[in-house]
């Protein structure tokens, strides 16, 4: 009996989560999703090639690897497909090696169209979704209303889409939405739901299965499982900066729920933090810079979104957030990506503490989001030095091992790896 590893990111997601999984997936026979969808963007880089996964895990690029969307994903079939006719175009034939959840929930049309309106309807409290339904199919899911991959195969689909879809546009017009102004990826509603049940038949050609049967087979027969997460913890519906968060459980416990496996199954867990701190959209970010720092952070670490092309929100490394996410997530192997993005820098800050009404704390508060929130900073000297072509760990320059030994002893967890390019050959194991 094997057990299932976990990879999850553990600050506001972006942590380079696609390319770690895409290093490390040598090493299993499967790679399963448990959460998120296309509010995801997940990028590799090998060969000169540069690919953005959103819903498929990011094993694919081997071709003797399975591939599992498990039931706590969410599907938008249209970018599903687009996804596979990608995929193609790079010579990967996802058909062998992928399998659905027939679980998994489908995010239908008028989602996204709830999504935009929702956010509309927050004004200048906008939590500023990448507007993929996310929000509102788990809503639906939640509620016992949702329609699922293998329902698809069922007589009376076509009936239950259409009375989704009537319970959606009514709440949309109850919130004053102009919905004939409405478009998604420049098509009208009417244009994206012709499309949407087209792609159907993508969908149809996987293999639709009981995922949780076949990932617990698959470690009852001794192979190696990796749940790979989406978003971080930050943004975890419970623990994250609610109300700004996504609306799943991105922490390790969401990978039971989502692949349907028990917690006892569950064996490493890998958090990928940045050297750094990102976030897109709203929400506190208590050590966000707003100077030349910030600019050197977003412009070296091409931080824009990688499913919206927003540029991301930059600061120093956040230790109280990453002791909270080591803590949720039970965190047994940190790995550090894009440590080169502080290659220029004198000196790098860390924030070990916050101080909020004048005292100093390491504990998120549960006023998050409404307190004001001084970061406390400590410098550490940088090495200004190109990192490229480091045969291995121990030969980073002495500061870079340095600032490492300092995380590992702030959070109490290993550092196991460090990431220093987006390419896959560049990851440097302990
Ligand atoms: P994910 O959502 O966690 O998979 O991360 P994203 O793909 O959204 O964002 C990570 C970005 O950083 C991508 O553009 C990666 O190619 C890039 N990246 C990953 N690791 C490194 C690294 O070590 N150094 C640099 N410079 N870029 C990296
Ligand atoms: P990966 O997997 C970064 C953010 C959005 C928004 C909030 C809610 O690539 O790390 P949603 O669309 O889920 O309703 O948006 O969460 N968000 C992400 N930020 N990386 C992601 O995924 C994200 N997925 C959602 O920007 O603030
Ligand atoms: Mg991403």
């Amino acid at each position: 009996m094997s057990k299932v590893d976990v990879l999850l990111g553990l600050q506001w997601g972006d942590e380079g989560k696609g390319k770690v999984v895409d290093v490390l997936t040598p090493n299993y026979d499967v790679v399963a999703r448990f959460q998120g969808g296309p509010n995801a963007g997940h990028t590799l880089e090998f060969n000169g090639i540069k690919h953005v996964l959103h819903i498929i895990p990011s094993g694919v690029f081997h071709p003797d690897k399975k591939n599992v969307i498990g039931n706590g994903v969410l599907i938008d079939p249209v970018i599903f497909e687009r996804e596979i006719e990608g995929l193609w175009k790079k010579e990967v034939d996802a058909t062998k090696n992928l399998f659905i959840s027939k679980k998994a929930h489908l995010i239908l049309p008028t989602h996204r169209l709830l999504d935009a309106a929702n956010e509309q309807a927050k004004g200048n409290e906008k939590i500023g979704s990448t507007l993929k339904g996310i929000g509102p199919a788990y809503t639906d899911k939640i509620a016992r209303t949702g329609l699922r991959v293998g329902d698809i195969l069922e007589f009376d689909f076509r009936e239950r889409f259409e009375l989704q879809k009537f319970q959606h546009i009514r709440i949309a017009e109850m919130l004053d939405f102009d919905i004939d102004s409405f478009r998604i990826e420049n098509m009208s509603l009417q244009e994206y739901e012709d499309r949407w049940f087209a792609s159907l038949d993508t969908l149809r050609h996987f293999k639709l299965i009981n995922s949780e049967y076949f990932l617990n087979e698959c470690l009852a027969n001794g192979l190696n499982v990796l749940a790979e997460g989406a978003q971080g913890s930050m943004l975890d519906i419970d623990f994250g900066s609610y109300p700004f968060v996504t609306s799943s459980t991105t922490v390790t416990a969401g990978v039971c729920s989502g692949l349907g496996v028990a917690p006892s199954k569950i064996d490493k867990v890998f958090g990928i933090t940045k050297a750094y701190c990102t976030r897109v959209g709203s929400g506190p970010f208590p050590t966000e810079l707003f100077d030349n720092d910030g600019d050197i952070l977003r412009n070296r670490g091409n931080e824009f979104g990688s499913t919206t092309g927003r540029p991301r929100r930059c600061g120093w490394i956040d230790i109280p957030a990453l002791k909270y996410a080591c803590m949720l997530n039970g965190v047994t192997d940190l790995l550090v990506t894009k440590i080169d993005v502080l290659n220029d820098f004198e000196t790098i800050k860390m924030c070990n503490k916050y101080i909020i009404g004048g005292k100093e704390t390491e504990e998120i508060p549960f006023e998050f989001n409404s307190v004001e929130i001084k970061p406390v900073l400590n410098e550490y000297p940088g090495w200004q030095c190109e990192l490229q072509g480091t045969p291995s760990f121990d030969q980073l320059p002495k500061n870079a091992l340095s600032y490492l030994a300092e995380i590992e002893k702030a959070v109490h967890t290993p550092v196991k790896a460090v990431s220093i390019s987006p390419d896959r050959k560049d990851v440097l194991f302990r």
